[in-house]
């Protein structure tokens, strides 16, 4: 009787995950002799066993497609009545072997604890905001960088043009690794993040400085999750887009670049302009890092599987994919590189 393992996509999808599940699927059927289900829409999926069978065929031709092809939700299924009963009941129904779950500290936040429940799982560390302990890079995150890199190269010119900022927000939670990235690729001249609590008079006073100095345009990059330091608390707090927390407790960001771009104006006396990319950032095709690195924690996280090894997470540390407990994984978010910071700041005003 052949092994059956099943895949899950949970929490918010990414540019990546397709790779992922092609990669699982390819090794499973044909290095390991599994069977191989689907589980839809995440946690919702395993609470309510809705599957399908997966083969060569299904995973054919997704490499190249954002999204995913089991679709996710943000159900918390410990957040439900008698939620982790029924996940234990379905993954005995459904006579899984194992259970692999690509998502962010939320959905392994669950595969952690279904693994101390005595579970079979392994997670795979997948969000555009980079902010998984335990892995040098996350999937999906690479593919963000590139977009909202773009829209910083082209926000450039129409800027010039204008003499005039450009504030550029950008998403990662409360991380600001997509802000520095993508600042520090698209040659950012201020770059805003949730670790460093925004002094608006001394950024205000560094694109002064820079005009000052000829240059008649700035572009500023912000990160969703940042808020100004406390002496200027009640210009720009935390901004939320409503006060509903998710079912793993979070709030629903974005809008700091509109109060930041009043209070640059207000300082400067400049022209400023928001551009609010968004779920720009989490749609579109995979980029050739993205891609390889979905492939190579598909492949790793099956032969886990093998091995037996379970309630592991696979990483990126270094150039080497391993395997970290998930629980370590998920104890904790990572927070952006001071030294990366630095570099950022070379740049600044
Ligand atoms: O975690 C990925 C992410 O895109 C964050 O950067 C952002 O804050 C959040 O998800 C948006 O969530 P939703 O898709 O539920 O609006």
């Amino acid at each position: 009787m052949k092994k059956r393992i099943a895949i899950l996509t949970g929490g918010g999808d990414c540019p990546g995950l397709n790779a992922v599940i092609r990669a699982i699927v390819r090794r499973s059927i044909l290095f390991h002799d599994y069977e191989v289900l689907g589980i839809l829409e995440g946690w919702k999926g395993m609470l309510e066993a809705i599957s399908v069978p997966l083969d060569l065929e299904k995973v054919s031709g997704i490499l190249q497609r954002g999204g995913t092809i089991l679709k996710t939700s943000r159900t918390n299924p410990f957040k439900q009545q008698g939620g982790l009963e029924k996940v234990k009941e379905n993954f005995a129904a459904l006579d899984l072997h194992a259970l692999i779950a690509a998502g962010g500290e939320d959905t392994l936040g669950v595969a952690s604890r279904l693994h101390q429940e005595g579970l079979n799982l392994i997670g795979v560390p997948k969000t555009i905001d980079n902010d998984l302990y335990g892995t040098d890079y996350t999937f999906g995150f690479d593919t963000a960088v590139n977009t909202a890199m773009e829209a910083i190269d082209r926000v450039h010119s129409t800027a010039e043009s204008h003499n005039r900022v450009m504030v550029v927000e950008v998403m990662g939670r409360h991380t600001g690794w997509i802000a520095v990235e993508a600042g520090i690729a698209g040659g950012a001249d201020l770059i805003l993040i949730p670790e460093k609590p925004i002094d608006v008079d001394n950024a205000c006073e560094l694109i002064k400085k820079r005009h000052a100095r000829g240059r008649d345009f700035s572009i500023v990059v912000v990160a969703e999750g940042a808020k100004f330091s406390e002496k200027h608390q009640e210009e720009g707090k935390l901004i939320l887009q409503d006060r509903a927390l998710d079912e793993f407790g979070h709030v629903h960001l974005g809008g700091i670049g509109n109060v930041l771009a009043k209070a640059i104006e207000k300082r400067t006396g400049y022209e400023t302009r928001v551009v609010i990319l968004g779920h720009v950032q989490r749609g579109g095709s995979p980029t050739a890092f993205d891609r390889i690195l979905g492939t190579r924690f598909g492949i790793k996280a099956v032969d886990l599987v093998h091995a037996g090894d379970f309630g592991k997470m696979v990483s990126l540390q270094g150039n080497k994919i391993v395997a970290v407990p998930l629980s370590e994984a998920t104890a904790r978010i990572k927070t952006v590189d001071e030294e990366l910071y630095g570099i950022a700041e070379a740049f600044f005003g």
